[in-house]
């Protein structure tokens, strides 16, 4: 449930945002880059947390339609306007909560720029990510996390003072997750990631590809009746490109070849 204190937040501030630059674009135009290289023409997509609608606007015409959602109307204002005036026609943007998830369709993937760390309930909103993908779909993550080493005691120091800065309004829920609790949170609702890394690099923003659990559990599981390798699988799907982490090791492929492997728990 989101509270009214962090919709009136984001409500305020949301021309200020549509105004402020990107901080660090090449980490931004990378992720941007990675996020296209998963979409096909025909997906349908959702963007929770959207603000202005600077990627949505970006992702549209890369993907069949893209709705994009968030809790503050001001920022949705902003970004109906933008869609307006670059005459974008797959696009539609609706005031809504990152739970609160359009029921009439099935999404072939989501993406949650920037907005993980804001949520009260990070399980439900995954929970709410996770049923609303179709079965093979993506979710697509970019979040502030805990630096690991370099400036990690700052970070701590300034995230106390942000429940203070909070009840007077200045500023929203803040919750940073260190990188290793995240990616457990989202395996933990039957996704498995399939590219992941910081950008940029300090503080972290951890960019998270996760694919929808159902081919993957079949796969792994090896069942009786199982016509579909994840040979086969990502045959179907040229145009993505993945990048595997091992869930062991941690060893990174880049490689078609890792991707369309027939084990998805070996080391690359
Ligand atoms: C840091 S901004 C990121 C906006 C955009 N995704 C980007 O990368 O530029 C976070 C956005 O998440 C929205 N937000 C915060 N909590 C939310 C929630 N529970 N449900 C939906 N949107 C939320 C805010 O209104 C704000 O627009």
């Amino acid at each position: 449930m989101t509270d009214v204190k962090d919709i009136k937040f984001w409500d305020r501030i949301s021309k200020k945002y549509a105004q402020d630059p990107i901080a660090d674009i090449p980490a931004y135009e990378y992720t941007l880059e990675r996020t296209i290289a998963h979409l096909n023409s025909t997906d349908k997509v959702l963007e929770i947390g959207c603000g202005t609608g600077t990627t949505a606007l970006k992702l549209a015409p890369h993907v069949a339609h893209i709705t994009g959602t968030d809790i503050a109307h001001g920022m949705i204002s902003i970004a109906k306007e933008r869609q307006s005036d670059q005459n974008i026609k797959n696009a539609t943007f609706e005031t809504k909560s990152a739970t609160d998830i359009p029921k009439d369709n099935q999404f072939d993937a989501i993406v949650a720029m920037n907005m993980l760390h804001l949520v009260s309930d990070l399980p439900a909103t995954l929970r709410a990510i996770h049923s609303a993908l179709d079965h093979d779909g993506l979710f697509i993550s970019k979040t502030v996390c805990y630096p690991q080493k370099k400036g990690r005691l700052s970070f701590k120091l300034l995230m106390k003072v942000v429940p203070l800065a909070r009840l007077i309004g200045k500023a929203p829920f803040v919750k940073i997750p260190e990188i290793e609790t995240l990616e457990k949170a989202i395996t933990a609702q039957g996704f498995e990631i399939i590219e992941c890394g910081n950008y940029p690099e300090h503080p972290p923003r951890r960019f998270i590809v996760a694919l929808g659990n159902s081919l993957i559990s079949k796969y792994s599981q090896g069942g009786a009746g199982d016509s579909m390798s994840p040979a086969d699988y990502f045959g179907k799907t040229p145009n993505r490109t993945y990048r595997r982490i091992c869930t062991t090791c941690s060893g990174v492929s880049t490689t078609a070849k890792a991707a369309a492997s027939t084990s998805f728990n070996a080391c690359w």
